[in-house]
């Protein structure tokens, strides 16, 4: 009898690595998942204790491990260096969650808009091409699952004040990413890829909002604010300084400049990406 290898998932806890942990268990292929604290998996998931800011923490999660789904959780590349060492020590194999932004030419530190998101995934991939593992980058546009954050905003009050409603983006299903993640974990046809993976279509903050509404069965409206006083109430909210000076710009940027829409979710696991309205209808219950 032959034993299969074992799949060690990162962000276990979070949108896109939750949905990995919950496809490859699906598929019957070992998983483990790499936790900071409590967490509830599906029965045979193994949770294993692990910090990836403490690459010494990660040895016991890595035992026996084959590849490894690496989402990074900071945003800077400081010790990324280390836990890619640690990985190629245990793994073969590295499928890495990056960013849209990296194949935009942002992140090289010119200036561009999202050049600070987006410079730490170009160094985190230039890490891991170089480490000697077998490696695939996923590079996604925006999350469908980022409008969870006008979630508390939606219940009370109907109303999301934001800025920008004609900004369209091609939002992904973190279940599209995850199908792709496990395509690149099982089998070799992904390889030194890097793929840039994108919604169906452009879909506006407007219509998002209504699409939102009718997923959960009540009118919802989004109200166009200007960009100062957006960061202000971001920068209340706790977002990092350099979070708030980079996605701004960036999303005014792609105003003029939409992202492109592609049909890489499609033609890697043979079903087109879902659209925002059934993420909508997928995550109605989080905006009841
Ligand atoms: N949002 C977007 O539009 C977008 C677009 C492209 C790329 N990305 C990239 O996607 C990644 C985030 O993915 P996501 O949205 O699926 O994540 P998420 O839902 O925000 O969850 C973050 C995960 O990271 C874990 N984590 C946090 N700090 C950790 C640490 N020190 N050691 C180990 N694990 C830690 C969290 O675990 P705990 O339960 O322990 O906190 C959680 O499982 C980021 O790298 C981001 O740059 C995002």
């Amino acid at each position: 009898m032959t034993t299969q290898p074992t799949i060690l998932v990162t962000g276990a806890t979070g949108r896109v690595g939750g949905s990995v942990v919950a496809r490859l268990h699906a598929a019957g292929v070992p998983v483990r998942a790499l936790v900071r604290g409590e967490a509830d998996f599906p029965e045979g998931v193994r949770a294993v204790r692990g910090d990836l800011g403490d690459p010494a923490s990660l040895g016991a999660a890595l035992e026996g491990v084959d590849a490894v789904f690496l989402v990074w959780p900071f945003l800077h590349a400081e010790g990324a260096a280390d836990v890619i060492d640690v990985i190629g020590k245990h793994a073969r194999r590295v499928v890495y969650l990056s960013s849209a932004g990296v194949g935009d030419g942002d992140g090289d530190g010119d200036g561009e808009p999202g050049d600070a998101i987006t410079a730490f995934h170009a160094e985190l991939e230039r890490l891991i091409e170089t480490s000697g593992l077998e490696w695939t980058a996923l590079r996604p546009t925006g999350f469908a699952s980022n409008t969870l954050g006008w979630a508390d905003e939606l219940r009370s009050t109907g109303v999301v004040r934001a800025p920008l409603a004609e900004l369209a983006r091609p939002l992904i299903h973190e279940g599209d990413i995850a199908a792709v993640a496990v395509q690149a974990l099982t089998a070799d046809t992904l390889l030194g890829a890097r793929p840039l993976l994108t919604g169906p279509d452009l879909v506006t903050q407007e219509q998002q909002v209504a699409l939102i509404g009718e997923a959960v069965g009540r009118p919802l409206r989004f109200e166009e604010i200007a960009p100062a006083e957006a960061a202000e109430r971001m920068r209340a909210a706790g977002y990092p300084a350099e979070l708030v000076a980079a996605i701004l710009p960036a999303q005014a940027a792609m105003l003029d400049h939409p992202e492109p829409v592609n049909d890489a979710v499609e033609r890697i696991t043979g079903i087109p990406a879902r659209s925002f309205g059934e993420w909508a209808v997928d995550h109605a219950a989080d905006f009841r």
